[in-house]
């Protein structure tokens, strides 16, 4: 069964969840397919009351590294997890940039994740600058050992690394088949390396960056790699709705 992840960034009042939700799940069918809709925080209360029966997880888009207290404006994992989270994205390069997140922190919510039962979605991926100057194993190797560092073999159980070119993020842009496949079969070596062949073969590494319904067609064969995270096409429901059959 293939893996789907939307990303709503920061997109759908409670208001338009609602209409999208409605929409969406009444023409989806979840049986062939592990599908998680990561929705902003306005939207979560509402969005685990409609998923709910629906076979759709739940997932948040950020959380704070701390665990509760003095962190004005923060969401600790516990309040994610009793919300009815299931997943929440780490890493996302627009985090890593914007909000100056560092590898350190990343690794520290991730933990802070797991200890509060969420499973995680690692994104990682190299910049344009960095694909030009080949050094695009370099950074995988270093986000993902940097990010996964203290974690015990079967917690990668509920990790999901997502493989997020910097430069294919809204702009229209994809990798090739083959350039995927490359660094697909790069991250489970990494994983290989620092865990085992098991938690190498196991761990779910999903693709994303400007996936739509027209692009995802040649995509879908891709060797071992377990299925996509969509950000901007997944905003119009019947576009999503495409993407969600094609993956099936
Ligand atoms: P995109 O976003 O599909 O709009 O490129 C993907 C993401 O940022 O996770």
């Amino acid at each position: 069964m293939r893996t789907l992840i939307a990303n709503f960034k920061m997109n759908l009042t409670p208001s338009e969840t609602k209409d999208y939700l409605m929409a969406f799940l009444s023409r989806f069918d979840g049986s062939k397919i592990d599908l998680t809709l990561c929705l902003p925080y306005t939207s979560l209360g509402l969005g685990a009351l409609l998923c709910k029966n629906r076979n759709v997880r739940l997932g948040a888009q950020n959380l704070s590294d701390e665990e509760q207290g003095k962190n004005t404006g923060e969401i600790s994992g516990a309040m994610l997890k009793d919300s009815g989270v299931d997943y929440v994205i780490i890493g996302h390069s627009e985090r890593r940039k914007k909000f100056k997140e560092d590898t350190k922190t990343i690794n520290k919510k991730i933990k802070v994740a797991l200890k509060n039962g969420l499973g995680v979605i690692l994104c990682v991926g190299e910049s344009l600058t960095e694909r030009n100057t080949l050094k695009t194993f370099e950074v995988l190797r270093e986000q993902i050992e940097c990010a996964l560092k203290g974690l015990y073999e079967n917690e990668l159980e509920r990790v999901i690394i997502a493989y997020e070119p910097i430069w294919a993020i809204g702009s229209g842009k994809t990798p090739t088949k083959n350039e995927i496949e490359g660094a697909v079969k790069e991250i489970r070596h990494i994983i290989k390396d620092d865990f085992s062949e098991n938690a190498s073969i196991s761990i779910k590494v999903v693709y994303g960056g400007s996936i739509d319904s027209k692009n995802i067609k040649q995509f879908l064969s891709a060797k071992k790699l377990d299925g996509f995270l969509v950000g901007g096409a997944c905003l119009d429901p019947n576009e999503f709705l495409k993407i969600s059959s094609l993956c099936s």
